[in-house]
Order: structure tokens, then C-alpha cells, then sequence
């Protein structure tokens, strides 16, 4: 058994932070999204992992993730030149997966439930295709399936306008190689692309064997800033956090789950947990607030700051309106010009999104 990692995709739905960043390579509790896939895969025993990477941040994801040493995996990368589709990143793994069975998982995905319990369901019951399934509010973003009470799987539609169930499909595919004979029958979708649920159509159609799971754990799409912070709190809940690695000065407040990196100094600050805070960060009187991320060497001077998710270098200083619900990008800098600011004097990128409330 194989794995194949999809981390490619130009991220439009977090820009600005994916303009220079592989949205993959965000951070939520300071351990980017992709990693998490990764020992997800190498928990259920998988540790052959292909990882398909995009020319622009390919290079990122590469020097970031390393051979796959420190997983206890073996990673292959494989370039994509175009993103012309899941499936069609399936096509240019072939090489690599050769005739073995595999997970696809999209790199953006994070899940609650193990994959152990997929695997076995899928190998016990040679199975073509395992797919699993989320309810959601609103399957016009996904996937869609319709499913037999049997679990056996009648039909998908990618993206519908009138989704046929509540059933969205989840970035997480079993596969045997019989999806590459499919994969070389259908042609690009409306969009342009090879889709993959086309693909799994085409087993359907050709009577191979397909059925469904339905997660019964959380399951996140981190492409957006909501999902994003919304993945950072489920997961701040659910991770051990009371280690003090850093120095506390006696006038610093500290209640409830709080983990403090190397090298971090905290001087006069309140901070109540769940909080993570990375190393060499540089903290003096600030308020934390529960439910923030704050990474490697990270700068907070008089700052106050709560449900946020804070990427490595960035430096917020003597900003007194409580910075909420936010994700401040690598090496950004907040700070006024004067201590007591009458206005705001602003450089912004394109599609940046700035509240005042
Ligand atoms: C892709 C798949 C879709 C699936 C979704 C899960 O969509 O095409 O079927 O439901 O991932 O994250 P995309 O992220 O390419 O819009």
C-alpha cells in the first residue's frame, strides 16, 4: 500500500497568505496542515508517500517536509506543471504508485478519524474504491454522492448546483489500480480539469466495486481563513499543551493549557490557554486569549490578541484594540506610527480583507 499527497494548487482561497506561501504549508497549532496528513498516513502504516507538488511552491514544500525521515516515511515528490486536476495528478504518479493499491489525500484536508479502520474496510473487502463521506450544509462546494442504504455508491457529481444529497466527499480516496484504466476514460471537466470524481463515475459505471464511509469525526478543508481558525480551536482542544520550555518573568499570568517554546521570553504578559506559543518569540506586556496559535519568533509588544493564528517572524506592537478572529502572515509587521494613533496609514495587498470593529 501506497500514498499520494496532493499539495499542489495555487491556494487563491487564502491569499493573500498563499501569495507567497503554499497553503498546505500553514500552520495550525504551529505544525503546518500537510504534516498532519503525513502521520495520519504513517499511523495507519503507509510509509511509501508520494507528494505532488505545484512549480510555484513546490520548492517550499520540499525544503520544509525533507525526505520524510522524520515521519518515518519514505517521500517521493512528483511535479505537476499545471494544475490540470486530481485525477490528473493521479496520471503523472503512475510511475510511482506503479501497481499498488494507495490513499489519495488532499493536502488541505485535515481529519479526526484515523484511517486504520478505512484501510482495513477497503483491503478486507478488495475493494476498487473506498471514498468517504461528510454531511454537510451547503455540497455545492464538493463532491456530492449518492449512496445505497448498503453503503454501495450510485452516483457522483462534482460541484452541483442541485447536489442529489447532503453527502460531500472528503479529500480522502482509496484506490486499487484499477482507477488508472478510469482515469485514461474520461476527459476534462467543465472547469478544465480531470476530476476525480469522474474517475470514480467511470468504476461505478464499469461495475467495479465502490462503496462509502461516512466520517464520524470533524473533518476540515483548511482553504479559507474561517476553516482555518476553526481547525486551529478543534485542535488546540484536542493536543496536550503544558510544557514551559521558555522563561516567565513573575509578573506573567498563566491559566490553563499554555505550551511555551525554546528560546521564548515572556515578560508581564496574561495569557489564558488553550494557547501555543513556538520558540524564540519575544513577548512583553500582552494579553493571549484562548484559542491562539503564536509561531516561532514572533514579536508581541503591548498587544492584545485572542482566537488568532500568528505565522513565524511576524511582529504586532503597541496596537491597544483587541487584535480577534485573525491570521497575520509570515514577517507581517503591525505597529503605529505615533502611541496614541489618529489614524491609520495603510500599504495592503490585493485581496487582503481588513475589519475594524
Ligand atoms: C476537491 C474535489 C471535491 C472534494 C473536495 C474536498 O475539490 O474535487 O470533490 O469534495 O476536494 O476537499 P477542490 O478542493 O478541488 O475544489
Amino acid at each position: 500500500m501506497k500514498a499520494l499527497i496532493l499539495s499542489g494548487g495555487k491556494g487563491t482561497r487564502l491569499r493573500p497568505l498563499t501569495h507567497t506561501g503554499a497553503k498546505q504549508l500553514v500552520p495550525v497549532v504551529n505544525k503546518p496542515i500537510l504534516w498532519y496528513g503525513i502521520e495520519s498516513i504513517v499511523a495507519a502504516g503507509i510509509t511509501d508517500i508520494g507528494i505532488i507538488l505545484s512549480p510555484e511552491t513546490g520548492e517550499e514544500i520540499k525544503a520544509k517536509t525533507g525526505s520524510g525521515e522524520r515521519f518515518g516515511a519514505k517521500i517521493t515528490y512528483i511535479l505537476q506543471e499545471n494544475p490540470d486536476g486530481l485525477a490528473h495528478a493521479v496520471k503523472i504518479a503512475q510511475p510511482f504508485l506503479k501497481e499498488s493499491p494507495f490513499v489519495m489525500y488532499l493536502g488541505d484536508n485535515l481529519i479526526q478519524d484515523t484511517l486504520s479502520e478505512f484501510l482495513t474496510q477497503f483491503q478486507d473487502k478488495q475493494l476498487d474504491s473506498l471514498i468517504l463521506l461528510r454531511q454537510v450544509p451547503d455540497p455545492t462546494a464538493f463532491g456530492v454522492a449518492k449512496v445505497a442504504a448498503d453503503g454501495k455508491v450510485l452516483g457522483l457529481v462534482e460541484k452541483p448546483k442541485i447536489p442529489p444529497s447532503n453527502l460531500a466527499l472528503v479529500g480522502v480516496y482509496f484506490f486499487s489500480p484499477a482507477i488508472h484504466d478510469a482515469i485514461a476514460r474520461i476527459q476534462p471537466s467543465a472547469r478544465g480539469e480531470l476530476e476525480i470524481t469522474d474517475a470514480i463515475q467511470t468504476l461505478i459505471d464499469h461495475q467495479k466495486q465502490v462503496e462509502a464511509c461516512e466520517l464520524t469525526g470533524w473533518w476540515l478543508d483548511t482553504g479559507k481563513k474561517d476553516d482555518l481558525l476553526e481547525a486551529n480551536r478543534i485542535i488546540l482542544d484536542e493536543c496536550p499543551l503544558t510544557a514551559c520550555h521558555g522563561e516567565v518573568d513573575d509578573q506573567s499570568r498563566i491559566t490553563g493549557r499554555v505550551k511555551i517554546g525554546r528560546g521564548s521570553k515572556i515578560t508581564n504578559c496574561t495569557i489564558r490557554g488553550p494557547v501555543i506559543i513556538g520558540e524564540d518569540c519575544h513577548l512583553d506586556n500582552c494579553f493571549i486569549g484562548p484559542y491562539s496559535s503564536i509561531s516561532n519568533r514572533v514579536s508581541l509588544v503591548n498587544a492584545d490578541i485572542e482566537h488568532s493564528v500568528v505565522l513565524e517572524s511576524a511582529k504586532i506592537v503597541d496596537i491597544h484594540q483587541r487584535i480577534v478572529d485573525s491570521v497575520i502572515g509570515q514577517r507581517a509587521q503591525i505597529k503605529p506610527a505615533h502611541p496614541r494613533p489618529k489614524a491609520l496609514r495603510l500599504m495592503v495587498g490585493d485581496d487582503s480583507q481588513i475589519d475594524l470593529i
